[in-house]
């Protein structure tokens, strides 16, 4: 994911114009208290997570939002019972292949980002397949952050910069905003506009913490699985009454803006 000169976001004083962010980002947060609170096995939480993955896929493709982000499983989520990490990596071997044609039906192209090396191998070819089935697809990109966690991105774009240096092929000079963006997972996609929390938490908790410089946060108090699509409306429409500044005052702002 990058971001512009000087770290703006690329398209944001655009995107300020529009109701609708161009990238939306989800931490999808609460599928074990929304379980325990009906007397059901955390897995039953994730499961409904599922559904509610599907909805906000197909509603974020029928408002035009050109990326969506999902965090579905994060560095630290390893630490977890193991009886919970294999569930949760059966439901993402049996979502990949369930939803393809869905995906394919409304253009959407599959991405992953994270440390997909540390996947059990056959999620990791589901992966493979469903990334290569949906190649061409220009409608949508669904980019599942899995096993994923921010700093160790960040780390790992410092370690292919050091090593360019070490080999003589950068001056350490070089290296800037722009240049470092383009060492992290998907150096094409643009910044979040727009992240969403569900189940009324207030961290990042790892996700994204170089390209969400300047994303709105908007905190939703409803559990994932009951996350809906009025409730994913309220949140787009929260986005879409704030004024961003990216560090400009207003009277800037409303030249930029002509
Ligand atoms: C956080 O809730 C959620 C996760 C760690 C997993 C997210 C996974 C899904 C929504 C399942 C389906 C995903 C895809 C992409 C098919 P939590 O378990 O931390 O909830 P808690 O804080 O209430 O315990």
């Amino acid at each position: 994911m990058n971001g512009g000169s000087n770290g703006v976001p690329r398209s944001n004083f655009t995107s300020a114009a529009t109701p609708v962010p161009r990238h939306v980002a989800i931490i999808m947060d609460g599928n074990g208290r929304w379980a325990r609170a009906r007397h059901l096995p955390r897995v039953e939480g994730h499961r409904r997570g599922a559904k509610t993955v599907r909805m906000v896929v197909e509603e974020s493709r029928r408002l035009g939002i050109r990326y969506l982000t999902l965090f579905a499983f994060s560095t630290e989520n390893w630490n977890r019972p193991p009886t919970e990490v294999a569930a949760l990596m059966q439901l993402f071997k049996r979502y990949l292949e369930s939803e393809m044609d869905l995906l394919l039906k409304n253009q959407i192209r599959l991405r992953a980002i994270g440390d997909l090396a540390r996947l059990p191998q056959d999620v990791q070819e589901s992966l493979a397949q469903c990334q290569a089935a949906t190649a061409d697809q220009r409608g949508m990109d669904l980019i599942l952050a899995v096993s994923y966690g921010g700093r160790e991105e960040i780390a790992s774009a410092a370690r292919r910069l050091a090593h360019a240096v070490q080999k003589g092929e950068l001056d350490p000079s070089q290296i800037d905003i722009n240049l470092f963006s383009g060492q992290l997972y998907g150096p094409d996609i643009p910044d979040p506009d727009l992240l969403i929390r569900t189940s009324d938490e207030c961290r990042i908790s790892n996700f994204l913490l170089w390209q969400l410089a300047y994303a709105e946060i908007v905190v939703s108090p409803v559990f994932w699985p009951e996350f809906s699509k009025d409730e994913y409306l309220r949140c787009l429409e929260r986005f879409s009454s704030r004024i961003r500044r990216f560090g400009l005052t207003d009277e800037q702002l409303a030249e930029f803006r002509q």
